[in-house]
């Protein structure tokens, strides 16, 4: 038999083994596969080799001033105007995916009130919360974003597509005019965060939630940390409970951190709670948490 015949005959196998699991996977509850999954999830982190943490540019937990941030009426204006705009492309709700309602008017918060210089934002998928950098940059009249995605999220057929936005991510940007301060890179996140020349300000972390992933992802993106920068989490669930009424959670992002803070014991994750505003589900709960140093 040639080898390419032999090729072929082991593709067929392969694939008729994967069309006999997913029938499998048919008759197994969503919770006995969610198990197998987090037990798969727990073994790969479990095994990743110990990586370094540097936490000296971290902010500190004692230099948090959530209520400070979140509380501001200058920026409760500027929300609003901008919103409005924002609200043209993706409406009000949730109605395309990305980062929630409440969580994009948190980093809009945030942003406007920090106004760091250098963002990155690791997953841009539909470019929900890039729209928010995006205006808030352009509002701000300082800062750039450097958004990553391991896909090319502007092409043709990209997410946007399939979920029915009126246009890509960059396009959407132009549509409001606040593209000039962004850059899209199609990256896998570990091979950006190695390779990156520059420093950031502000880090947002929510691409890959796996927490093997994440766990890489945080002691890359550590070395990338301006003094006093803020590494925002996204999918960050507390004890790995649920935080909204459906009862679903996203364990990979707790996973990570718990073992990073076993490692080091002068980071301490700093979750936000609850925002002065709605996120989803008629509940003002978020999954956002920012990672700090204690000492
Ligand atoms: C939850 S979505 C991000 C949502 C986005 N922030 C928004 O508000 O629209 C996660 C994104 O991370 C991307 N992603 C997954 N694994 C990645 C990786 N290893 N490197 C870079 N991006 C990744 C996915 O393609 C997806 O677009």
């Amino acid at each position: 038999m040639s080898e390419t015949s032999k090729m072929n005959e082991q593709q067929k196998i392969a694939d008729k083994q994967n069309t006999k699991f997913r029938g499998i996977k048919a008759f197994i509850p969503t919770s006995a596969l969610n198990a197998m999954r987090n037990a798969r999830a727990n073994k790969s982190l479990k095994n990743a080799p110990r990586l370094a943490f540097n936490s000296q540019n971290l902010l500190k937990l004692g230099d948090i001033q959530l209520d400070k941030w979140l509380n501001n009426s200058d920026c409760a204006q500027n929300w609003s105007e901008d919103q409005k705009n924002i609200a043209k492309i993706l409406g009000h709700q949730d109605k395309y995916g990305g980062v929630n309602p409440g969580d994009r008017q948190a980093i809009y918060t945030l942003i406007n009130t920090l106004k760091p210089e250098n963002i990155l934002e690791i997953g841009t998928h539909i470019g929900a919360s890039t729209l928010y950098f995006a205006s808030v940059i352009k509002r701000n009249g300082v800062g750039k974003l450097t958004t990553v995605d391991i896909l090319d999220v502007n092409a043709p057929d990209a997410p946007w597509k399939g979920l029915c936005l009126p246009a890509s991510p960059k396009d959407n940007l132009k549509t409001i005019d606040c593209d000039k301060n962004v850059e899209f890179i199609q990256s896998n996140s570990k091979d950006f965060l190695e390779q990156a020349k520059q420093k950031f300000d502000f880090i947002f972390l929510d691409g890959d939630h796996g927490s093997k992933t994440v766990y890489q992802e945080v002691s890359l993106a550590l070395n990338l940390l301006r003094p006093n920068g803020i590494l925002l989490l996204h999918d960050y669930y507390p004890d790995k409970r649920p935080l909204f009424p459906d009862g679903h959670i996203i364990p990979g992002p707790y996973s990570a951190i718990k073992r990073i803070c076993e490692e080091n014991t002068d980071i301490k994750p700093y979750p936000l709670g609850e925002l002065p505003w709605e996120t989803k589900q008629n509940v003002n709960t978020t999954s956002l948490a920012i990672l700090t140093r204690l000492n």
